[in-house]
């Protein structure tokens, strides 16, 4: 055989190999890193960046490929630059070999110094075995640039395969993680180790699968049938998003909104307060039309967190949703709403509130586990931000919840109330209950008694009129003129300044 024969016959093994690990990959529902590149990235816009980077030397560096089994580099995403690395699972399973980390540390790096959002696919093994404490080494350094981009750069982890051991510690420290129903996984220790730990028999799908990271842990913020649909929802986030935290949020000119609907907003809140309705009703017919993108939304579904435009301009809205435990506050919803706030906050998106909360969640559980503390999250995340902050209150507003939905003494620069706001120390039942305890013990009638008192304190405590002529309401709106309202209010707050504290940093209660 001559030279030139051996070298066909080398191309044509490794181009076999190459078909056999693509159909592999395919056979599970899974596309390759490239494939997963294009949809991402505008056609054509891709630059690839240490393709030819060898393995460095180990066992394991002759079975891997140049490139070390993740393609880096940079692409437009609607005409804007984005970086990417994408981990080649068909590579030693996606697993973090030291060049490998250095090429996805040299793409976080450069995103930083030119102030563009960084995407990882991930779909890892977690860290590669045999190159030991260089692979450790490698991950230290991606976690540590995380960190450093924080709130400077979006950082977005979409989720495609396994993501184990230390390939989940990046996702967690980056502003968005997104994973796909059944052929995502996300965990520290798997299905074999707690077996052998614990003895406790549990498969992947169950322990990290993209529905339990979505709906229980709120580790994952979307979840998707599929990844072509997955990686199509990163570009749509990023449409709402500025590239670095300095630079103006991005503007539509296609602006439209349900005219027809405002008058609706006039009826939506039912006569009695104890009956649900949807919130996220009032935020579509608020916002312009079809633009509400919501985050984490089978996560502490009784608050709801996302993106959306108001009159062409990208706000965050967080609502309380009376559907789901009456809008009360617990320790997930808390969470998760300190964490968008923050996010908005960092990236100078201004924040919309729809208020109609009972109060924080009662119960044993609750405060067994740290209500206080996740809480006062939400409390510090809403005092700190210094976006324009703007509350509507549409009905409950009672206790500590009203002054944790960034009412006017946290910094809310706007705090409007519908007529039917209700806002008090406590609800009704409960305050008359403890200031008319004797009166209501000796009466003869108390059911009677009861209602009239209830009545009584709803007419004279419990409403925005008083709040209004203690100017802790701007005003009592109209529901159907609240989306004019708050496009003229958004208006005036545009050119809100801040002066930052001279401090290192303060200590939000983690
Ligand atoms: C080296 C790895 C690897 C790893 C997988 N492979 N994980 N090689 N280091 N971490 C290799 C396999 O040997 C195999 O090679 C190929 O990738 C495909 O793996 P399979 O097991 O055949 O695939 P699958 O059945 O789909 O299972 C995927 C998997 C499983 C769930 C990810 O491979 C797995 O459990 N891997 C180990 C995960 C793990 O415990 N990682 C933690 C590492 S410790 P061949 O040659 O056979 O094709 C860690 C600590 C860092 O990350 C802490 C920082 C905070």
């Amino acid at each position: 055989m001559n030279q030139q024969e051996a070298f066909e016959n080398r191309l044509t093994s490794l181009r076999d190999t190459e078909e056999n690990a693509v159909q592999k990959q395919h056979q599970k529902g899974k596309l390759t890193a490239r494939e997963r590149l294009n949809i991402l990235f505008d056609e054509g816009t891709f630059f690839e960046i240490g393709a030819f980077v060898e393995p460095h030397q180990s066992a394991a560096a002759k079975k891997a490929a140049s490139g070390d089994g993740v393609i880096a580099g940079r692409g437009l995403i609607q005409g804007r630059s984005v970086f990417a690395f994408a981990q080649d699972f068909t590579v030693l399973g996606g697993s973090l070999g030291f060049a490998h980390g250095s090429k996805i540390a040299q793409v976080q790096e450069m995103a930083f110094k030119l102030g563009a959002p960084i995407i990882g696919l991930i779909d890892s093994g977690g860290a590669r075995i045999q190159e030991g404490i260089k692979s450790l080494s490698a991950y230290a350094t991606i976690f540590r640039n995380n960190v450093r981009s924080s709130g400077i750069i979006p950082q977005i982890s979409v989720i495609l395969g396994p993501a184990a051991g230390g390939a989940v510690y990046s996702p967690a420290l980056t502003d968005f993680v997104f994973m796909t129903d059944k052929t995502s996984f996300m965990f520290v220790t798997g299905p074999d180790v707690i077996k052998e730990v614990l003895n406790e028999d549990i498969d992947m799908e169950s322990l990290g699968g993209g529905n339990v990271h979505a709906s229980k842990s709120g580790v994952a913020h979307f979840v998707y049938d599929d990844e072509e649909h997955a990686i199509l929802a990163v570009r749509k986030l990023l449409a709402y998003l500025p590239s670095n935290n300095f630079e103006p949020l991005p503007l539509s000119t296609h602006i439209q909104f349900h005219e027809a609907r405002q008058e609706y907003l006039d009826k939506i809140i039912p006569d009695d307060a104890n009956r649900p309705y949807d919130v996220k009703e009032v935020i579509q017919i608020l916002l312009d039309k079809d633009t509400f993108f919501e985050v984490h939304e089978k996560f502490a579904q009784n608050i709801m967190v996302g993106f959306g435009r108001l009159n062409g301009k990208t706000i965050g809205v967080v609502a309380n949703q009376p559907k789901v435990l009456a809008g009360t506050l617990d320790i997930n919803a808390s969470l998760k709403g300190a964490r968008f706030v923050r996010f908005c906050d960092a990236y100078n998106i201004p924040l919309l509130i729809l208020e109609d909360v009972p109060g924080f969640l009662p119960g044993v559980d609750q405060e067994h586990s740290g209500i206080i503390k996740h809480g006062a999250k939400l409390l510090y995340a809403f005092c700190e931000a210094t976006v324009p902050k703007i509350t509507v209150i549409l009905r409950k507003s009672y206790g500590g919840a009203y002054i944790v939905m960034s009412s006017k003494n946290t910094g809310g620069d706007f705090n409007f109330a519908w007529a039917s706001a209700e806002i008090a120390v406590m609800g009704p039942a409960g305050a008359i209950k403890i200031v008319n305890r004797a009166e209501l013990a000796k009466s003869k009638n108390p059911a009677e008694l009861e209602k009239e008192l209830i009545d009584k304190y709803k007419n004279e405590i419990a409403n925005p009129f008083r709040a209004e002529e203690l100017g802790l309401i701007d005003e009592v709106i109209k529901p159907s003129d609240t989306r004019n309202i708050l496009i003229t209010a958004f208006e005036i707050l545009s050119n809100k300044q801040y002066s930052p504290l001279s401090r290192k940093h303060g200590n939000i209660p983690l």
